[in-house]
């Protein structure tokens, strides 16, 4: 099949290209990602293969559909940057990579986690300019803290475990309970109490318009002073100027983000010669207990390789006529 690849990176093309092998599509890379400036390049392409900072709304779909297209295939798991509705309407199908490594993104954020606490990112700078002093680098155990897991599907499910590893308790919080989670040692609680108790909360939930700005200005008056807020889910659960205010307040002592409200347009490009014009990202990064890192919670090479070949299977049931396990359905 014909795929028109938006948004390409090195380490997507090494990926797909191994997978591809078993499948011989015919993929065409493309560089820019996909815009509605950018649709037209799809034209002629039955199969369009996008990343999560594509923006597929109502437009593009109406501009792809004109191209001829018939596929959408997502390679990433999250589908909120694309128009259902209007896909269903312009009769294009939307495939996704529902899993590719929970591991790779749990561990990212435990990573973080780990940085923050131990501040890695404070003393690798320190000792690169031969300043070997202690003073302001005092971290905290984390066993006997209290851990939040706010999502508990597959991603949440991975750090429950890694979390009971280090033996935190952990506190969680999902519209319905993951037996795997209760069986590694988490407890279900309701937000109120997972917000006052926990020292550590980071977010695995997906952005829904229920979970928008589940973190705001009112939640964050709730959490126990200087804890700890991890999210590598999406930007938009949280309200991102209430998080400077509560760092600024000291009632968020430490901020990891993998995502950020604003990342489209931004996040997987380098823009070290233009600096960050995002004004309120670029408060965020003046915090030394802030780290932010540009949505690479899913970059290992394992995670790669599942995503090419998932997408690929994907391309190739769709050519097949057949109803694909990976089919985003469209909900009323
Ligand atoms: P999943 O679908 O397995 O789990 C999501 C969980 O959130 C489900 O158990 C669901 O019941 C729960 N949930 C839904 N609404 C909720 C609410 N209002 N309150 C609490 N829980 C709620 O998804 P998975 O694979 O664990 O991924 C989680 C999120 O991680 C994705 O939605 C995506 O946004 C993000 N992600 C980020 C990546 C990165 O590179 N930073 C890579 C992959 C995923």
């Amino acid at each position: 099949m014909k795929v028109a690849f938006f948004g390409t990176k090195s380490y997507d093309r090494g990926a797909f290209n191994d997978a591809n092998a078993a499948h011989r599509h015919a993929i065409h890379y493309l560089e820019p990602r996909l815009t509605l400036d950018t649709a037209p390049l799809a034209g002629g392409f039955e199969a369009v293969c996008s990343f999560v900072n594509d923006h597929i709304d109502a437009e593009v779909v109406a501009r792809l559909k004109r191209g001829g297209t018939r596929l959408v295939a997502l390679r990433c798991a999250g589908f909120n940057h694309v128009d259902l509705a209007a896909c269903r309407a312009a009769s294009i199908e939307v495939v996704r990579v529902p899993a590719y490594s929970p591991h790779a993104v749990a561990e990212h954020a435990v990573a973080l986690m780990l940085a923050l606490n131990r501040k890695t990112h404070r003393a690798y700078n320190r000792v690169r300019e031969g300043n070997f002093a202690l003073d302001g680098l005092a971290g905290f155990d984390m066993f006997g803290k209290t851990a939040g897991v706010i999502g508990t599907g597959k991603i949440g499910a991975c750090v429950v475990r890694l979390l009971d590893g280090f033996g935190c308790r952990v506190l969680a919080h999902d519209v319905a309970a993951n037996p795997e989670c209760v069986a590694a040692g988490a407890r279900y609680v309701q937000p109120p109490e997972l917000l006052g108790e926990c020292d550590i909360i980071t977010l695995h939930c997906p952005l829904l318009p229920s979970t928008r700005h589940i973190v705001n200005a009112e939640s964050l008056a709730r959490v126990k002073r200087g804890m700890m807020l991890i999210n590598t889910s999406r930007g938009g659960l949280l309200d991102t100027r209430a998080v400077i205010e509560a760092l600024k307040s000291g009632q968020v002592g430490y901020l990891g983000i993998d995502v950020y409200e604003e990342e489209e347009g931004m996040f997987f490009e380098d823009q070290s010669a233009t600096g960050i014009r995002d004004d309120v990202l670029a408060r965020l990064t003046t915090f030394p207990n802030v780290i932010v890192t540009g949505h690479q919670a899913f970059l290992t090479v394992e995670a790669l390789a599942n995503i090419a070949a998932t997408t690929l299977a994907n391309i190739s049931c769709f050519e097949r006529g057949e109803v694909c396990e990976n089919r985003v359905a469209f909900k009323d």
